[in-house]
C-alpha cells in the first residue's frame, strides 16, 4: 500500500524530518514556578509527541517586557535557557526535531503582568480582547506607543532570545508574527497608526520583522529559522483585515525569498472570512505561489485535509495544534487509522499534569 504523503521523510534545508506532520505551537502555561522556567514535565510533554516530523514549542517570551500570559516558560534568563536544555534533550533521545517559538504580545497583555507599567505596542491603541493573567483573562487596556529605542531594544531581545535557544539545543527558531501579537501589530493598519519609519506604507510596517532578521545573522543560520502569520485574521486578537493587509503579506513573504529560511508557516482564516471584504479565505492557495521556500499550512486540518493540501501541492508540511495536544501518538494513530482522543479544552491552560501528561497513547 501506498505511504500516506503525511508519513513520507521530508528534509528541511539540511534538518531531517520523519514526516510531514508539525506540532503546531501551543501555550500550554504549566511553567507556574520562580523564573518562568521549562522543567521536566515540560521535557515529558514535547517527549511524548517526539514522533512528529517536527515540534514548534507554545510561544516563549523573549524578555520580560514581551510577557502577555502567566505560567508561560521564557528563553530570556540563564535559568530559562537551562530548562529548556531538558527539553530539547528529550526530544532529540526521542527520535525527534524542536523550534522554539519566539514571542512578544505587545498590547495582547495587561499592566498586572508589568509590575503595573503598560504594555508596549506599536500605537497607544487598545485591541479592546483579552489577556491571561493570576485574576483569569481580563480586559486589555491602552498599550504605550513603544519609541525608537524601545523598538530596537525589542529587536535585540529576539537576537538575545535566538542566541540562548542555540544554546538551549534547539533546531532552529519560529519567530511569531501572527495572531496579533507584537509583529502582527506593526503590520496591520488597525493596530500601527505610527507616522515614522516603523509606520505608514507597507515598507514601513514590515520594517521590524526585517531588522529583526538582520539581527539573527551570526546568532543562528536562516536556514533554521521560521516564520509564523496569519494573513487573515479578522476580528480577532484586535486585528482587522483591509485594503492593505493582504498586500502587506504578499510584500513580506515575496521578500522572504531572498532569506532561504527554513520555512514560512500559515494558517488558514480562524473565523469564516469568505465575506470580508479584502480577506483570503484559501491562505495555502493564495501565497503558495509567491514563496519558493517550504510552506507549512494549519489550522483545523485532519487526516485526509492533510493529505488532499500537501497532494494539491500548496503546502510542504501540515502542522496539527489540538490533535497533537489531545494524542501524543498522533503520527502512529494516523499510520493506522486508530481513532483520536478528545481534547479538554478546560485543562488547556490549567497548572499540572492533568490535560498535559496524562492523554493516553494507544496500547499495542
Ligand atoms: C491551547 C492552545 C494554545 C495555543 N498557543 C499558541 C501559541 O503559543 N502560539 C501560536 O502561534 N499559536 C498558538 N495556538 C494556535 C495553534 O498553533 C493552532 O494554530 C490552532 O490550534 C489551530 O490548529 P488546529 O486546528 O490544528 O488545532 C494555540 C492553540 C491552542 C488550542
Amino acid at each position: 500500500m501506498k505511504k500516506q504523503v503525511l508519513l513520507t521523510p521530508y528534509n528541511l534545508a539540511g534538518l531531517e524530518l520523519n514526516n510531514r506532520m508539525v506540532m503546531a505551537p501551543m501555550t500550554r502555561s504549566r511553567s507556574n514556578n520562580e523564573g518562568n522556567v521549562a522543567t521536566s514535565l515540560t521535557a515529558k510533554y514535547y517527549a511524548q509527541r517526539a514522533t512528529a516530523g517536527l515540534i514548534i514549542t507554545e510561544g516563549t517570551f523573549v524578555s520580560t517586557k514581551a510577557v502577555g500570559f502567566i505560567n508561560v516558560p521564557g528563553i530570556y534568563s540563564e535559568a530559562q535557557t537551562e530548562g529548556w536544555k531538558l527539553v530539547t534533550k528529550a526530544v532529540h533521545d526521542n527520535g525527534g526535531k524542536i523550534f522554539a517559538q519566539l514571542w512578544h504580545t505587545g498590547r495582547l497583555s495587561h499592566p498586572d503582568l508589568h509590575n503595573g507599567e503598560l504594555p508596549h505596542a506599536p500605537s497607544a491603541i487598545n485591541p479592546n480582547s483579552k489577556a491571561y493573567t493570576t485574576a483569569g483573562f481580563v480586559d486589555t487596556v491602552t498599550p504605550k506607543e513603544m519609541s525608537i529605542e524601545e523598538i530596537k531594544q525589542t529587536v535585540q531581545d529576539f537576537k538575545n532570545a535566538a542566541a540562548n535557544a542555540v544554546k538551549a539545543g534547539f533546531d532552529g527558531v519560529e519567530l511569531h508574527a501572527a495572531n496579533g501579537y507584537l509583529f502582527h501589530q506593526f503590520f496591520n493598519g488597525v493596530s500601527n497608526r505610527r507616522t515614522d519609519e516603523y509606520g505608514g506604507s507597507i515598507e514601513n510596517r514590515a520594517r521590524i520583522l526585517f531588522e529583526t532578521l538582520d539581527a539573527l545573522k551570526g546568532v543562528i543560520d536562516y536556514d533554521r529559522v521560521g516564520i509564523r502569520f496569519n494573513p487573515s485574521m479578522h476580528n480577532a486578537m484586535g486585528m482587522m483585515v483591509d485594503e492593505q493587509t493582504i498586500p502587506t503579506f504578499e510584500y513580506i513573504i515575496k521578500r522572504l525569498n531572498d532569506y532561504s529560511l527554513a520555512y514560512i508557516h500559515l494558517t488558514e482564516p480562524f473565523t469564516n472570512v469568505d465575506d470580508v471584504p479584502f480577506a483570503v479565505s484559501k491562505v495555502a492557495k493564495h501565497f503558495r505561489p509567491l514563496y519558493n521556500g517550504t510552506l507549512i499550512i494549519n489550522k483545523g486540518f485532519n487526516k485526509e485535509t492533510g493529505t488532499q493540501i500537501i497532494e494539491e501541492g500548496y503546502a510542504d508540511l501540515v502542522a496539527f495544534g489540538v490533535p497533537f495536544l489531545a494524542n501524543p501518538d498522533l503520527v502512529k494513530r494516523f499510520e493506522i487509522s486508530a481513532p483520536l482522543n478528545k481534547p479538554d479544552q478546560q485543562t488547556f491552560y490549567t497548572t499540572g499534569i492533568k490535560g498535559y501528561l496524562d492523554y493516553p497513547a494507544l496500547t499495542a
